[in-house]
């Protein structure tokens, strides 16, 4: 299955607009700053290495027909400032602006805005190859026939290349044979139910999608033999920020002495933060709990509450898998691991 999920060419962005999967898979230009920073606050762009590279290329488009070298440092400026106002959690985005903002400071007389292209995409193409590199040590913690539960949406719809955890399920499929994954549906914007069963089936991995609050009987009914998740964001200690219901799905994991596995590039790791009590998680509108897509579920009136991401203390996490290998818990120093470059 082939499918482009962002394409940046002769300076023009196209991405796939996740919010009419999977009924329709339709390419929409992002021809503007404001279109980008749109795309990825309602998520037609979304997973944490994605939302980096969008933010990147979107600084590309944001100058436009820019004529000079100094209206183009201001205004690539400008971009930087608003796209990293668009979502606070996924710490790839900040990665990925900084990055831009360092090619900004020292931009080139000549050749500009190829200078800011190279470098978005660069981060696109080290983001592939850090996938690929992950999903080879993630089979390694698979074996045929394994029956896995993953959350949320981890595929290359959230990163652009083959995806962190989806990446190591679809690898292992491919490699091993026999697997079977249970998709949590993800609420409440359905990343499992609308994405995450796309891939599957575009990938042929067989799959069923299962409730969020499923997993706890799931794993007393029948042999699950790991949970596969990925990242927003991961302090020095391991403390890892993903979509919420992450931190419940590993406490019943614990409980059921099944392995929990994260899967996640080093520019998801925030080295800044030692633990997970700093991570800025980001609150949604109300109505994505009360009105999911249009459907009122509850009177008029009622109050919702949305936090999009919570926290998994390290010490729940069997191992995380970067594009450097396999680190194993339940104590993690990812300063020690990854910090030095
Ligand atoms: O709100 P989203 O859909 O952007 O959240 C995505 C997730 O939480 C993913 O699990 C995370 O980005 C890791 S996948 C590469």
């Amino acid at each position: 299955m082939a499918y482009t999920v962002i394409r940046y060419e002769n300076g023009r962005l196209h991405a796939l607009d996740q919010t009419q999967l999977p009924w329709k898979s339709v390419l929409v230009e992002l021809g503007t700053l404001e279109a980008v920073e749109q795309a990825i606050r309602t998520l037609q762009v979304r997973g944490a290495p994605l939302i980096g590279i969008a933010a990147a290329y979107g600084v590309c488009v944001a100058l436009g027909e820019t004529a000079t070298r100094d209206a183009a440092r201001t205004r690539g400026e400008e971009a930087v400032r608003r796209l990293a106002a668009t979502r606070p959690t996924a710490v790839n985005l900040f990665w990925a602006l900084d990055r831009m903002s360092a090619v900004l400071a020292d931009l080139p007389a000549r050749g500009w805005l190829a200078r800011l292209e190279a470098e978005a995409g660069a981060i696109h193409q080290e983001t592939e190859a850090q996938d690929a590199a992950m999903a080879e040590y993630g089979v390694g913690l698979l074996a045929a026939g394994a029956r896995v539960i993953t959350h949320c949406n981890t595929g290359p719809l959230a990163t652009g290349g083959r995806g962190t955890a989806l990446g190591v399920l679809i690898a292992g499929q491919a490699k091993l044979g026999g697997l079977h994954v249970y998709v949590d549906e993800t609420r409440p914007r359905w990343q499992g139910a609308h994405l995450t069963t796309w891939e599957l089936a575009g990938h042929d991995v067989p799959h069923t999608l299962i409730c969020d609050n499923m997993a706890a009987i799931l794993m007393r009914s029948e042999p699950i033999h790991s949970v596969w998740v990925g990242a927003d964001r991961i302090a020095a200690n391991g403390d890892t920020a993903n979509k919420i219901g992450t931190y419940g799905l590993a406490i019943v994991a614990r409980h059921h002495g099944v392995p929990f596995y994260v899967v996640a590039p080093s520019s998801t790791v925030d080295l800044a933060l030692a633990d997970g009590v700093g991570i800025p998680i980001e609150q949604r509108a109300p109505a994505e709990v009360a009105t999911p897509e249009g459907h009122r579920l509850a009177p008029d009136g009622t109050a919702a509450w949305n936090p999009a991401f919570d926290v998994t203390p390290a010490e729940l996490v069997t191992a995380i898998v970067t594009e450097r290998g396999v680190l194993r818990g339940p104590r993690y120093d990812l300063r020690a691991a990854l910090g030095a470059g």
